[in-house]
């Protein structure tokens, strides 16, 4: 994991300079339509399980995912043949795009379950989520919107972040949910779902 960590920093450390987040939204469009609104929903709002949301998420968060995946480094088979070999300029264009959408919950959310709910809400604090997501949970630069994030995504992509399966640019997520259960994961993705 820290080798992986290492090789990411240094391909960002090649890759963000030249990456002005300057993106074209409106080149952005219509390579969305093209290539992402099938998985990913053609209002950013994704209705598949298991794929996320990229609607309102900050360009900052996106443009490095699409570097780390088209990397190797976040290795996701599903991406891998819409990301390979994509040049900067449609990574910020598409990233200013998707931040341009309005953000909204799925249309198949779950209904409210008052117990997860709370169990979820109290890992919040004592886990600092909000120091880094901010307290709206809409993210800032590299730190994703995670509120009104599908449910199921949440939960996998956290479990995967715990057992190190999934890494980012630095280790931080890893360290953020580090000993948490299935049940206690299970709790925040509600939670975090259902936020606005
Ligand atoms: C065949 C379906 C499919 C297509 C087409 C697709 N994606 Fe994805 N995408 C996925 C899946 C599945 C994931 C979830 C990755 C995981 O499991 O961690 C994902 C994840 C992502 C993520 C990470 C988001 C996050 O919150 O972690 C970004 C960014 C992304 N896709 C952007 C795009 C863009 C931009 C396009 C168009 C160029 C695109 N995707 C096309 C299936 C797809
Ligand atoms: C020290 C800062 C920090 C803290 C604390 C933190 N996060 Fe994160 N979080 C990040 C960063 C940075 C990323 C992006 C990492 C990457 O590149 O994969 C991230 C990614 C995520 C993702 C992935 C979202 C997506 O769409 O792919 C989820 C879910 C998440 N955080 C939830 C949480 C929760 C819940 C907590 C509290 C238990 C938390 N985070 C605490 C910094 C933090």
């Amino acid at each position: 994991m820290r080798l992986r960590s290492l090789v990411a920093a240094a391909v960002l450390a090649a890759a963000l300079p030249g990456t002005a987040m300057g993106g074209d939204p409106a080149r952005g469009a219509a390579l969305a339509a093209e290539r992402c609104a099938a998985c990913h929903g053609a209002d950013g709002r994704s209705a598949m399980p298991d794929i996320p949301s990229l609607a309102g998420q900050q360009p900052g968060f996106t443009t490095l995912q699409m570097i780390l995946m088209r990397e190797g480094i976040r290795r996701v088979p599903a991406m891998q043949p819409f990301v390979e070999g994509m040049p900067d300029q449609d990574i910020e264009d598409l990233a200013a795009w998707f931040a341009s959408l309005p953000p909204g919950p799925p249309q198949d959310r779950r209904p409210r379950d008052a117990a997860l709910l709370a169990a979820g809400e109290a890992l919040i604090g004592p886990r600092n989520c909000a120091v880094c997501h901010l307290p709206s949970l809409a993210g800032r630069e590299q730190m994703p919107r995670i509120a009104g994030q599908r449910e199921e995504f949440l939960a996998r992509t956290m479990a995967e972040y715990r057992d190190g399966r999934r890494i980012g640019a630095d280790p931080q997520m890893n360290g953020a949910v580090a000993g948490l259960s299935d049940a206690e994961i299970a709790a925040l993705a509600h939670y975090l779902a259902q936020r606005d």
